[in-house]
């Protein structure tokens, strides 16, 4: 780790800590909300902790999501904060491996591929493999002898896991990936999926048998993908054309050369990876807060019945047009994500000093805080968005806040005014565009996810198929929002033609 530079009088106020190179690490590792909610009381929106020898600035609120979302990528860079984490798991030549810019090409042609058309084709497709996943696990059995009496059991974390490898692998991977996932493929998701710990952060390399299993498994992965592009070449007219790697394969930089092959397959690591732990959380946590209420869940029930009941009493399945008409459906989702957010940090390397404005911090005696070269900076838009100041009972799942519930739009957030006394408007369902919004569960600016779309179809799809087949409840009453809670959520099949 860095040596920290000494203490300057613009430095933002240090978190207080006991152990020099620890820092604030584990209290952040474990409870970020009271971190982050404790250290804005006692220093304001704008602190510097120490996490593992570095040093993190972070700023709260919208406007330091402004600040640092918004800010010059060359003052603030993603490359220097993630590249030493994700350049062993995903591969070279990808993401932050390559300049900026190049990266930035790279994600417009996966963007290319995640079109309408194919979003069309995959609902279909992801409903079956729900379908079949929940006939054939043995986790579900109660569900597979069809009674509508009896109550069985699951594990909402482990089983969303599973459905969600399943659903994006037939989707977005491709017909090659989901039939391995039960072979090799799982076992190599697991081994590089550990390279994923604060020791990884800590150190890029390391003489560990983790590190020796998650350089393997990045190898065998990144051939596997080779081979799978190997023989779609050999065979063009194979039935591919939905998938991201057919969408790769097509694509051209703008030096007029196309894809190499392993880049191909580095970028398919990449989206699994960007996708699976986000998406199977938010999907366990909607599960959880459904089977918490069962007043939400009727609601979406009978959101299901409305849209589309047949006559027989029967559902017709979902398209990709239906999906953007369900508006309970999506404020489940949307709600969780506000809650929930998968990802609660988003750090940059500062490259050069950037003073902080006096609107996000006001100066201390000495001036104004600048956040010096060569340090971090972090973004939490977990804090601003249950921040009680915008939204009222902010840390309540409450889904019908987005809601225009019988023509007034219940709780929805419209205005709300800052810790300056500005009054700030958002736009009723505008609040997650620009970089100052206080809603950013996929981000903002530069980086922005471009998986937002795919997350709401592919979560939307899944939420709707199971509560079409099931009832669910918790048998504690209440969801206290902690990570350790209750994950058993139990179930009773529905009557479903
Ligand atoms: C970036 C969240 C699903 C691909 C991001 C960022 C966030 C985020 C917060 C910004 C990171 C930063 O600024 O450092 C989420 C959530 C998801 C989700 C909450 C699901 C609920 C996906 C999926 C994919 C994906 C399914 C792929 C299909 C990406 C990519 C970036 C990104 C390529 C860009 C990274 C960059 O430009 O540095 N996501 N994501 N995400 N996400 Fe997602």
């Amino acid at each position: 780790w860095q040596k920290l530079a000494p203490k300057k009088a613009s430095d933002p106020p240090v978190v207080f800590h006991w152990l020099p190179v620890v820092g604030s690490a584990i209290w952040y590792g474990n409870d970020p909300i009271n971190f982050f909610q404790s250290c804005q009381e006692k220093y304001g929106n704008v602190f510097t902790f120490i996490l593992l020898g570095r040093k993190v600035t972070v700023a709260l609120s919208a406007k330091g999501n402004n600040f640092i979302l918004g800010g010059k990528s060359t003052a603030f860079n993603a490359e220097g904060a993630y590249t030493h984490l994700t350049t062993p798991i995903f591969g070279k030549d990808v993401v932050y491996d390559v300049p900026n810019e190049v990266f930035m090409q790279q994600k417009k042609f996966v963007k290319f591929g995640l079109s309408p058309e194919n979003f069309r084709a995959y609902v279909g497709m992801v409903e079956d493999e729900v379908e079949e996943y929940l006939n054939k696990d043995p986790g579900f059995r109660t569900y597979q002898q069809n009674d509508i009496n009896e109550w069985g059991s699951f594990d909402a974390l482990a089983a969303m896991a599973e459905i969600t490898i399943l659903t994006a692998s037939r989707t977005l991977q491709g017909k090659e990936v989901r039939e391995n996932l039960d072979k090799s493929f799982s076992e190599l998701y697991a081994d590089l999926d550990g390279g994923f710990t604060p020791l990884n952060f800590l150190f890029a390399n390391l003489p560990l048998p983790s590190y020796r299993k998650r350089d393997r498994a990045q190898k065998k992965m990144s051939d596997f993908y080779v081979d799978i592009i190997t023989k779609r070449k050999q065979n063009p007219d194979g039935d591919h054309q939905h998938d991201i790697i057919a969408s790769l394969q097509d694509q051209t930089y703008r030096s007029g050369e196309s894809l190499r092959d392993h880049e191909i397959a580095h970028i398919m690591i990449a989206l699994l990876m960007a996708g699976q732990h986000t998406s199977s959380a938010t999907l366990a946590w909607t599960t959880l807060h459904l089977a918490s209420r069962p007043d939400i869940a009727d609601a979406l029930y009978n959101e299901q019945v409305a849209h589309f009941g047949n006559p027989d009493g029967s559902l017709r399945p979902m398209s990709y047009e239906d999906l953007r008409h369900l508006p309970i459906l999506d404020s489940c989702v949307r709600e969780t994500l506000r809650v929930h957010p998968p990802i609660h940090s988003i750090m940059r390397q500062v490259r050069e000093d950037v003073v902080v404005p006096t609107t996000l911090a006001a100066p201390s005696k000495d001036g104004v805080y600048i956040v010096p070269k060569d340090t971090y900076v972090l973004a939490s838009p977990l804090i601003s968005q249950i921040d009680p100041r915008v939204w009222k009972d902010g840390d309540k799942w409450e889904p019908l806040r987005w809601n225009d519930v019988d023509g007034v739009a219940a709780q929805a957030l419209k205005s709300y005014t800052d810790e300056n006394g500005e009054k700030i408007d958002y736009g009723f369902g505008a609040v997650s565009k620009g970089t100052d919004s206080p809603y950013q569960p996929f981000g903002a600016g530069k980086h922005r996810c471009i998986g937002e779309q795919f997350a709401y179809l592919q979560v939307g799809t899944i939420i709707a198929t199971l509560i079409r087949r099931m009832e669910l409840k918790l048998t504690t009453p209440t969801l206290i929002l902690l990570p350790k809670d209750p994950k058993t959520v139990h179930y009773r099949r529905r009557k479903f033609d």
